[in-house]
C-alpha cells in the first residue's frame, strides 16, 4: 500500500458527568419503562451535568496526557459541538486557553456527524503542516432538551471525548466521506432558546441510508472492503440504527464499539467516547482498520476509514 503524508492518533481521553440518570428515574416521572426505552433504544441510563467547555478541557487534557504530551506540544485545536456554552466567543477560545494551548482554535458544528467532521479537518490541517493537533468532541445535549418530552428526554446526554492527531508520513487516514442534506432540516432542530424537535421515524430511517452510503463511499476512498474492518466506531445513537447499518454492511456487532447503553447520546462526544472505551478494552491493535462513522441534524453525514497506528493507549 503506497504511503502519503497526514495525521494519526496518538492519544485519547474522554469526560462524563458524575449524575447518572437511569430509566428507573424517567418512569417515576413520564409515561414511560425501562423497557420501552431499552428495547427502542438500547439505552440504560446516561449522564447529565457540567458544561460543554468543562466536558471538553477534561476531555482535551485526558487526550494530551494519554499521549505522554504537554499542551504546549499542540499547535491547533477543534471543538466539534452542537451546544456551546454561549454563542460569542466560540467554546474553544475558552477551552483552549484554560487547557494552554498557544496555537488555532475554532469550533467545528456538524450536529452528531461533528466529530468525524473534525478528524477528517484537523487531517487536511496537518497536510499542511501543522504538527499535532487536539480533537475534542463536546455536548450538553441535557441543556436543549425538554425533559418532560419522553420522546427526546431519555435519548440525548452529556459527554465528551477528545485525541490527539499527530503528523506521519503514512497517514492513517485511509478514505473519508462528509456530507449534509439541508432540506431534512424540519426533521431535527432545535431554535434558539429551545428545545429539541424531532420525527424519530423519520431521523431513524435516513440515518441507517446515510450511515451505510457514507461507509461504502470512504471505504471504497480507501480501497478496502466491509471485512477488512475489525472495529466500527459508529455514532451512538440507538443500537436499532448501528444494527441494522451494521447488517447492510455485513459488518458484525462484535467489532462494533458501544457505550450508548451507558452514555445515551451525547451527540458529538459520542464517537470520541465509543473510541476511548474500545481502545481500554484492546478491540483494536496496531495496523488494524477502524471505520468511523456518523449522522445527525442537517442532516450530516461522515464516515472514515483509518489504519490504527498507536501503541497501547488509553
Ligand atoms: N416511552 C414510551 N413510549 C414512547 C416514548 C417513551 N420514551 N417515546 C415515544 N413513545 C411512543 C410514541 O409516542 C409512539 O406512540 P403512538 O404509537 O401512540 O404514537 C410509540 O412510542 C412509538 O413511537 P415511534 O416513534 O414509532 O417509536 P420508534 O420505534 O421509532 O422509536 C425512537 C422511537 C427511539 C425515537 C426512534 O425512532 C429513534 O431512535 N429515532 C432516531 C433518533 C435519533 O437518532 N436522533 C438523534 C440524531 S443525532 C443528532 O443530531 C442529535
Amino acid at each position: 500500500m503506497s504511503t502519503r503524508p497526514g495525521s494519526r492518533i496518538v492519544g485519547i481521553g474522554s469526560a462524563l458527568p458524575e449524575h447518572v440518570v437511569t430509566n428507573a428515574d424517567f418512569e417515576k416521572r413520564l409515561e414511560t419503562s425501562d423497557k420501552w426505552i431499552t428495547e427502542r433504544t438500547g439505552i440504560r441510563e446516561r449522564r447529565m451535568g457540567g458544561s460543554t467547555s468543562e466536558l471538553a478541557i477534561e476531555a482535551g487534557m485526558g487526550a494530551i496526557k494519554s499521549a505522554g504530551l504537554s499542551p504546549s506540544d499542540i499547535d491547533f485545536m477543534i471543538l466539534s459541538t452542537t451546544t456551546p456554552d454561549q454563542t460569542v466567543p466560540a467554546t474553544s477560545a475558552v477551552v483552549s486557553d484554560r487547557i494552554g494551548i498557544a496555537g488555532g482554535a475554532m469550533d467545528i458544528n456538524a450536529a452528531c456527524a461533528g466529530y468525524v467532521y473534525a478528524l477528517v479537518v484537523a487531517n487536511s490541517l496537518i497536510v499542511m503542516g501543522q504538527r499535532r493537533i487536539l480533537v475534542i468532541g463536546s455536548d450538553t445535549l441535557s441543556k436543549i432538551t425538554d425533559q418532560n418530552d419522553r420522546s427526546t428526554a431519555v435519548l440525548f446526554a452529556d459527554g465528551a471525548g477528545a485525541a490527539v492527531l499527530e503528523a506521519t508520513d503514512n497517514s492513517s487516514l485511509l478514505g473519508w466521506d462528509l456530507g449534509i442534506d439541508g432540506s431534512a432540516q424540519p426533521i431535527l432542530y432545535c431554535d434558539h432558546g429551545g428545545y429539541m424537535q424531532m420525527e424519530g421515524r423519520e431521523v431513524f430511517k435516513r440515518a441507517v441510508r446515510a450511515m451505510v452510503d457514507s461507509a461504502k463511499r470512504a471505504l471504497e476512498m480507501a480501497n478496502v472492503g466491509p471485512s477488512d474492518i475489525s472495529l466500527v466506531v459508529p455514532h451512538q445513537a440507538n443500537i436499532r440504527i448501528i444494527e441494522a447499518a451494521n447488517e447492510r454492511l455485513g459488518i458484525d456487532m462484535s467489532k462494533t464499539a458501544i457505550v450508548l447503553d451507558t452514555t445515551g447520546n451525547t451527540s458529538s462526544g459520542s464517537v470520541p467516547l465509543a473510541l476511548h472505551d474500545a481502545v481500554k478494552k484492546g478491540m483494536v491493535d496496531r495496523g488494524q482498520l477502524v471505520l468511523f462513522s456518523g449522522f445527525g441534524a442537517g442532516m450530516t453525514w461522515a464516515s472514515a476509514v483509518m489504519r490504527w497506528d498507536a501503541d497501547a493507549i488509553g
